[in-house]
């Protein structure tokens, strides 16, 4: 097929990419990218461009983005529960924003498609039987294996079929349920059950859900009948991390426009923040595509790169083409944020800004678990808030790394979890998630700063 704009894989390589994986047998590679080249699409074209539109009605400042799911998916994680648990949290959430804030609320999955991870380090040291080992790190499922043993840490290329399979899987799940009704906005009071129902946010959201069939019924009784009663929007995203599977499910849509490439591995990809280097692969080959767009900004980024960047990725400045999600960390985004946002406000650029108020917050608990508090993430939100009030701009969303289930990860929230307790299941592979009583509570106290704005 031909894709005329696009750089070789070969092209993107020789940028001398970050945070790849080493493999051993390139042949295999290139056995593997040759099958992926032609398997089947996950998204459509026509899906990217709707997702763009509603992420400009984020730029604008009239519509705010909920992204979220696990930091790393797992293979063996996908299973219909975990797949409708973590779609339950996320439509719990949105409607909690929605009817809270009074604001249309973009829903993304961090999901059906998450699974290569870059890192700090390449190496892992454990103390295995006494002794002192040292392997590859893992980089997600995609790249090797969590086993801690030199035979699963090797890179296999394989996996990356298996990430096309079940990021299909989940997928299709998640259209099923959507299509089965699971999202009718009259199941509200379904998606409130089990343990989360007896939680303070389990309680205060059935008050809420009461208020919404009241709602729906008076709608009803005058004949009124929405279709977004019934019907959701939801779409997929994940870091465009492994050039060899981004690069091989990247196509050109004749029926779209013949010089329009689109990565139809996910609706929304992100750049992270190892690897946005404006000469990089990365940069380049995301450039060439035209779903919509994220890029992570850490604490370090200067106005300037974040203007170099916009340029790079959205040179046209439409709107819902890119989004900053920004990471500063709690500490730090009351001093480094305004800045940024200030001069790619001033030079005119159209973004929406989401803030991840978890990879500037991770931190190592004495029992050796990696995990954020609770209270960091809010005060991370809150700071981001502030700082586009002050700056009379819109704070567009979040992105948060959540599971549907009842997890020990992040410590406190209003169930006040402890070092202590994150022993008792603490299931990522990756970083700390919120679980689903965390999750509930983040979109009440984020409706709140929502509502706060607008008085
Ligand atoms: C992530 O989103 O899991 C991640 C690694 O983020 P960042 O690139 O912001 O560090
Ligand atoms: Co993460």
């Amino acid at each position: 097929m031909a894709q005329p704009d696009l750089p070789t894989l070969a092209e993107l390589h020789a940028r001398g990419a970050a945070q790849q994986p080493s493999y051993p047998d390139r042949g295999a590679v290139d056995d593997v990218v040759a099958r992926l080249r032609t398997s089947r699409p996950l998204v459509l074209p026509h899906e990217c461009d709707q997702l763009t539109d509603k992420l400009a009605e984020v730029a604008r400042g009239e519509a705010f983005l909920l992204q979220g799911g696990d930091c790393a998916e797992t293979f063996a994680g996908v299973t219909a529960d975990n797949t409708r648990n973590k779609l339950r949290v996320l439509l719990q959430m949105a409607v909690v924003l929605t009817y809270a804030a009074s604001v249309p609320v973009v829903k993304l999955g961090r999901l059906a498609g998450q699974y290569a991870k870059p890192r700090s380090s390449d190496l892992e040291t454990r103390v295995v039987d006494g002794e002192k080992t040292t392997l590859p790190a893992y980089r997600g499922d995609a790249v090797n294996g969590y086993d801690f043993t030199p035979e699963s840490r090797v890179p296999d290329p394989a996996r990356l079929l298996e990430v096309h399979r079940t990021s299909a899987a989940t997928l299709s799940m998640i259209r099923a349920f959507i299509a089965g009704g699971y999202a009718d906005l009259r199941k509200v009071h379904h998606w409130n059950t089990d343990f989360v129902a007896d939680s303070v946010a389990g309680q205060r959201y059935e008050a809420m859900a009461f208020e919404i069939d009241r709602a729906m019924s008076f709608m009803q009784a005058i004949g009124a009948d929405p279709d977004e009663f019934h019907q959701v929007d939801f779409h997929i995203s994940h870091e465009a991390l492994v050039l060899e599977y981004e690069h091989a499910m990247t196509r050109v849509d004749a029926g779209v426009d013949e010089r329009a490439a689109y990565d139809l591995s996910g609706h929304f990809v992100w750049i992270g923040e190892r690897t946005r280097q404006l000469d990089g692969a990365h940069v380049e080959l995301l450039s060439r595509v035209r779903n919509p767009l994220g890029v992570k900004l850490g604490p370090t980024t200067s106005a300037d790169d974040a203007i170099a960047l916009a340029s790079r990725l959205n040179p046209d400045n439409t709107p819902g083409r890119l989004t900053f999600i920004t990471r500063f960390g709690a500490g730090r985004i009351r001093d480094g944020l305004p800045e940024v946002v200030d001069k790619v406000t001033a030079a005119g650029l159209q973004v929406a800004w989401v803030c991840d108020p978890m990879h500037g917050n991770t931190f190592e608990a004495s029992s050796g678990y990696k995990t954020r508090r609770f209270e960091d993430v809010i005060e991370e939100v809150q700071g981001f808030f502030d700082v586009h009030r002050q700056l009379g701009t819109w704070p567009g969303g979040v992105h948060v790394e959540l599971t549907g289930d009842d997890v020990t990860e992040c410590v406190g929230g209003g169930e006040e979890l402890l070092e202590a307790d994150l022993g008792d299941r603490y299931e990522s592979v990756c970083d700390p998630r919120l679980n689903r009583v965390q999750s509930l509570e983040l979109a009440f106290l984020v409706a709140e700063m929502l509502r706060a704005r607008s008085t």
